[in-house]
């Protein structure tokens, strides 16, 4: 009988350890990519979806929500975390008063976790800073990036998927923005349809456009 129970527990402990060890492929979804699913859900309303301050409720307002595409840029994230959750806010003075006089930007402190909130702040960095708009939807690219580019890409798009060292080959970086930026949408979207060099493959016949300016506005998010 001891034995018995002996033996379960042997076969459970290493059940276990075979779960923690097995490589996974998700990675933490990346911050902006969050981020922009919450600033969907709470922020579009008044600022708008690019970021512009022209939402559906920003003529019902008194005072016009701020254009994020500009303002950020010269906005420390201590100061954005004090805007956004409203913790701190009367605390700011100086140059970063500005824009602030009102009360018409809500706090959302309960509303959102520190993590959430450091989430929407990269992605109001990618408003700021990208100077590419989001062509698709990025939660069907990331589905579409999880299943077909990770194994060269690397499943966080650092470049460093499990074929690189198979193949000796070098992936676009997808996490550095200056790589990102530097290419337009119709370019990554050419690349990813027709391939480039000898081991990016061309994705035409398994994907659609659409499929593709998806995985473009995936890429984008994953380097904020
Ligand atoms: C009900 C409308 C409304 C919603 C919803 C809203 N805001 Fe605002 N926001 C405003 C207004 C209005 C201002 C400008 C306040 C002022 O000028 O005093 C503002 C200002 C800001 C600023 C300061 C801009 C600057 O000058 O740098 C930031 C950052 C900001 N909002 C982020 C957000 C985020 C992130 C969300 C979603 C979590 C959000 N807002 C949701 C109305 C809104
Ligand atoms: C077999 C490995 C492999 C797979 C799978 C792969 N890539 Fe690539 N990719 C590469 C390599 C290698 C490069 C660098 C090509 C060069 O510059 O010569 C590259 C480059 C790129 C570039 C940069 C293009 C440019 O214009 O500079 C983009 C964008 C890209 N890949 C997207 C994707 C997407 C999206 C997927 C999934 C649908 C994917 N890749 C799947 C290997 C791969």
């Amino acid at each position: 009988m001891r034995k018995a129970i002996k033996n379960i527990i042997h076969a459970m402990s290493l059940l276990i350890l075979v779960a923690m060890t097995t490589p996974h492929v998700s990675a933490d979804t990346p911050a902006a990519y969050e981020g922009r699913k919450l600033y969907t859900s709470y922020c579009q309303l008044c600022h708008g979806t690019g970021g512009q301050g022209d939402g559906p409720l920003a003529k019902a307002m008194n005072i016009s929500p701020a254009d994020l595409t500009t303002t950020v840029r010269s906005r420390s994230d201590t100061i954005l975390k004090k805007i956004i959750t409203g913790e701190g806010r009367q605390t700011i003075t100086g140059r970063d008063r500005h824009n602030l006089l009102s009360e018409a930007m809500p706090e959302w402190k309960d509303v959102f976790s520190e993590s959430q909130v450091d989430a929407l702040i990269a992605y109001l960095r990618f408003l700021g800073r990208s100077r590419h708009e989001l062509m698709g939807d990025p939660e069907i690219g990331m589905m579409l990036y999880q299943k077909y580019c990770h194994v060269c890409h690397g499943v966080d798009g650092d470049g460093e998927g499990i074929m690189t060292r198979l193949m000796g080959i070098t992936p676009m970086d997808h996490t550095n923005p200056n790589v990102t930026d530097s290419l337009s949408n119709e370019t990554l979207v050419k690349s990813i349809l027709d391939g480039k060099g000898r081991y990016m493959p061309a994705w035409r016949g398994i994907l659609s456009r659409s499929d593709v300016e998806a995985l473009v506005s995936y890429i984008r998010l994953l380097s904020y």
